[in-house]
């Protein structure tokens, strides 16, 4: 007797669309193609130590840092199973300067906008630490067929559909389009994600704070402050806090979305405005923390409201579980 097999995210996705009066099944294809550039990644990923994809090519990003092999594969496989599909009137990328448009040769006018952090972690792709691929989709609101800049420059509040692929012990895929957070794990052995965490949410509040210590030098007094507010003891407020650092932040931020706590990148003396990239990292992620009802701030301001104003626009992030962020928010307002 076959066994039943649970939901598939092909299935999850269509279930989504009948829910949409008049929807056209764009999305829908957008979304399936993430997933085949998903499960491409996947496999490389999972071979990195075996085929030369492994080490550096040499060359710098816009962000001035090294390309790894696999930044490179895994931005062209997603570019690759997009700019045909007709669905898109643009892309951005972490790893490409400025907007991505569509090659006259492919069909025009799409009516959404992809941007992605292609692979997020880098740093630890050649250690075998758990690394992701984030992407974030705008309605197109620019005139003409061709996207344009302020197609991407949308409010975080505005995204139709964000989501994430980590690629760890297990391969898992995790989305919203404002219907709840669902979370769906790879099955090699039919090469389908299936629907493992139906309707993900965040505890309230965490046990676990995340942030680079080694950058306490640079971290300005009230960031200090509350580092040190969740590592004081005491019992009545469930504190000190464990430390979890992975060093990629889909981890960290997935981690945390399942058992609760906060990720914290703040701005310092040396990264003004921060590390972490608002339109493919941030936002994305603030979305889908909203979804699963935790929240998130860059500096005070919710990280779903900030405006953006450049394509590789930088923000400070504190994110995860609501009462974790509120802490936050609060010491960051120096009410402490
Ligand atoms: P990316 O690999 O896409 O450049 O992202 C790396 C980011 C993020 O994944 C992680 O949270 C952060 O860099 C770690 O930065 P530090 O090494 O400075 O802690
Ligand atoms: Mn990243
Ligand atoms: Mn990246």
């Amino acid at each position: 007797m076959p066994e039943r097999l649970g939901t598939t995210l092909t299935k999850h996705i269509m279930e989504m669309q009948r829910r949409i009066p008049g929807a056209s099944g764009d999305f829908s294809g957008l979304l399936n193609e993430i997933i085949i550039a998903g499960k491409v990644i996947y496999r490389a990923v999972n071979k990195a130590g075996l085929v030369d994809v492994l080490g550096r090519t040499g060359e710098v990003n816009v962000q001035g840092e090294e390309v790894q092999k696999m930044d490179e594969f895994a931005d062209l496989t997603m570019y690759q199973k997009m700019d045909h599909t007709g669905y898109l009137c643009a892309m951005a990328s972490e790893e490409v300067e400025d907007i991505i448009q569509i090659p006259d040769k492919h069909p025009q006018g799409g009516k959404y906008t992809l941007a992605f952090d292609p692979l997020d972690g880098s740093s630890n792709i050649d250690v075998n630490v758990s690394i992701g691929t984030i992407f974030s989709i705008h309605k197109k609101i620019s005139k003409g067929p061709k996207g344009a800049l302020e197609d991407f420059l949308q409010p975080g509040k505005k995204q139709i559909c964000a989501g994430y692929i980590i690629y760890g012990s297990s391969t898992m895929l995790v989305y919203t389009t404002g219907l709840g957070v669902h979370g769906f794990t790879l099955d090699p052995s039919i090469g389908e994600f299936l629907l493992s965490h139906p309707n993900i949410k965040t505890p309230a509040q965490g046990s676990i704070y995340s942030i680079n210590e080694g950058n306490s030098y640079k971290w300005d007094d009230r960031v200090t402050k509350l580092v040190n507010y969740f590592k004081t003891p005491d019992k009545e407020s469930g504190r000190p806090y464990s430390g979890r650092y992975i060093g990629s932040l889909v981890a960290d931020f997935h981690r945390n979305l399942l058992k609760g706590g906060i990720f914290m990148y703040p701005a310092d003396a040396k990264t003004k405005a921060g590390k972490l990239r608002l339109l493919y990292e941030a936002a994305p992620l603030a979305l889908i923390c909203q979804e699963a009802g935790g929240a998130s701030i860059a500096d005070y301001e919710d990280i779903l409201e900030v405006e953006p104003t450049e394509l590789h626009q930088r923000v400070p992030l504190f994110i995860g579980s609501k009462n974790d962020v509120e802490k936050c928010r609060s010491f960051l307002k120096g009410e402490f």
